[in-house]
């Protein structure tokens, strides 16, 4: 009978094959389950002259460790079914009931497979992280004389790879412990910068590498734009993750996810529909609105999130738009809006400006522009551009995995300067960039791929 082929194939797969040995990932512990744990800045540290590297450093780690944890509960959850002797027991009553559990075993089992191969890279990169802090850490800070008895909870004797022996003021560790995960990132939620970190101002000198948080799985989803507001409106939240897919003529869609999860998993909380349709992937979230070019025009809309109409709209004078000066990577990206420490920007161009990028800061409430800056980069020769501390980087690529940040424009001072930033392309097609102030991040979107970039700043 095919009926008991099929529930034969389905027992086979959910308790022989493909989901139970996720579980086992490492060391086949009993528990099952691998956590993360890392300390931070002891009372020693402070001591340090140049704790702000360690600092982005950490919040870096923090981010990593929070999308580990992220992906152990998912991954949890999936597997969850699997030891339920519920499931045993459901035989399903027809063979066509059969068949679609067994297309949702094969769904969860390619989330799986992608799940364990995401979680090995953020393994390896948290791992190569810590390195880099204890490297950074070691060659800044004088060698102090250790006193202080490590906590019992990192004497496990475990050696990794780059066991901090040498360094007293900062540790972390991959390894299986009691402590759950979660747990750990309460503990090093200092290590997410706070609001009066973020007014520390400095100048971009480095850029992590990507991490990914959320994936399109269709063709509109190969290029947008994803956005979390630095400074929410209730009801909304910094946890509140915004996105919209822009391929296409009639781009209306805003879907809303209430959090990390929901929009790793691709399951909106609402779709809002634009009253006018949006172009490219120069969008903003910023104060409780949408910021957003209109297809085929000069014009600025304000939608506001939470009354869902058009707040305001404004034309930005002379700016080029729909293919006039795009960058590199086209996508009419010809008006490209930003948010930094200091508010609301608009990088454009003009005819009177020759193509060069002209950059402008807005009124959020009016989108009247406050001042006007025209710099001497030629906006179609860089991939992307964003503003941290209002300070303009450019990037040189959208798709070489070897790309640099290779130019600021400061608007304080009005010096333009070029730089060799390493900046990674990783899935060789990045369309959207953006400086989220609050997170202290680069959020991009590369093929699909959601990403968010660390960065670090100098401190002036
Ligand atoms: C930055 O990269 C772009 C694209 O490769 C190039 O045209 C531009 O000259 C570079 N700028 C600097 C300062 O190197
Ligand atoms: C990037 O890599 C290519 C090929 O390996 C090389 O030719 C090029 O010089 C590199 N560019 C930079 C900016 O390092």
């Amino acid at each position: 009978m095919p009926g008991t082929r099929l529930l034969l194939l389905l027992l086979l797969l959910l308790f022989g094959g493909g989901l139970a040995p996720g579980a086992a990932d490492d060391d086949g512990a009993a528990a099952g389950r691998c956590t993360y744990s890392f300390t931070v800045a002891s009372p020693g540290e402070a001591g340090c002259p140049e704790a702000g590297d360690g600092r982005e450093l950490r919040a870096e780690l923090a981010a990593l460790a929070a999308r580990l944890s992220l992906l152990e509960s998912r991954e949890a959850g999936a597997a969850a079914p699997a030891q339920s002797p519920r499931v045993q027991s459901a035989r399903p009553s027809t063979p066509a009931a059969c068949g679609d559990l067994l297309r949702a075993v094969s769904r969860l089992e390619e989330d799986k497979g992608r799940l364990e191969r995401e979680k090995e890279e953020l393994r390896r990169r948290l791992e190569s992280s810590a390195r880099e802090l204890a490297r950074l850490r070691a060659a800044r800070c004088p060698p102090r004389a250790r006193g202080s008895p490590r906590d019992a909870l990192h004497g496990s004797g475990q050696a990794s790879p780059w066991d901090p022996q040498t360094i007293d003021y900062q540790e972390l560790k991959s390894a299986r412990m009691e402590v759950p995960a979660s747990h750990l990132l309460e503990e090093t939620a200092p290590g997410r910068p706070d609001a009066e970190d973020s007014a520390g101002c400095g100048e971009l000198v480095w850029v992590g590498e990507p991490v990914v948080f959320g994936q399109a799985d269709s063709i509109a989803g190969k290029y947008g734009v994803w956005m979390k507001d630095p400074e929410p409106v209730p009801p909304f939240t910094r946890a509140t993750t915004w996105r919209v897919d822009t391929v296409g003529t009639e781009v209306r869609q805003l879907f809303q996810y209430d959090d990390a999860e929901q929009f790793s998993k691709g399951y909106p909380a609402k779709v809002h529909i634009l009253p006018r349709a949006l172009e490219s992937t120069g969008a903003v979230v910023f104060r409780g609105g949408l910021y957003f070019q209109q297809r085929r025009s000069r014009l600025l809309a304000k939608y506001d999130l939470q009354g869902e109409a058009i707040a305001v709209e404004k034309e930005i004078p002379g700016a080029g738009y729909h293919g006039q000066y795009p960058y590199s990577w086209g996508g009419y990206t010809d008006i490209d809006l930003a948010v930094d420490e200091t508010g609301l920007w608009v990088i454009y161009s003009t005819e009177k400006a020759k193509g060069a990028i002209v950059l402008s800061k807005l009124d959020p409430e009016t989108l009247e522009i406050q001042r006007t800056w025209e710099t001497n980069i030629r906006k179609q020769s860089v991939a992307n551009a964003f503003i941290i501390c209002g300070v303009l980087y450019t990037i040189s690529s959208y798709t070489v995995p070897n790309a640099t940040v290779n130019f600021s424009y400061d608007t304080a001072t009005g010096t333009s300067r070029p730089l060799s930033i390493p900046f990674e392309n990783r899935y060789q097609y990045v369309s959207m960039v953006d400086y989220n102030p609050a997170e202290r991040q680069l959020f991009a979107w590369d093929s699909f791929h959601m990403v968010a970039y660390p960065v670090r700043l100098a401190r002036a």
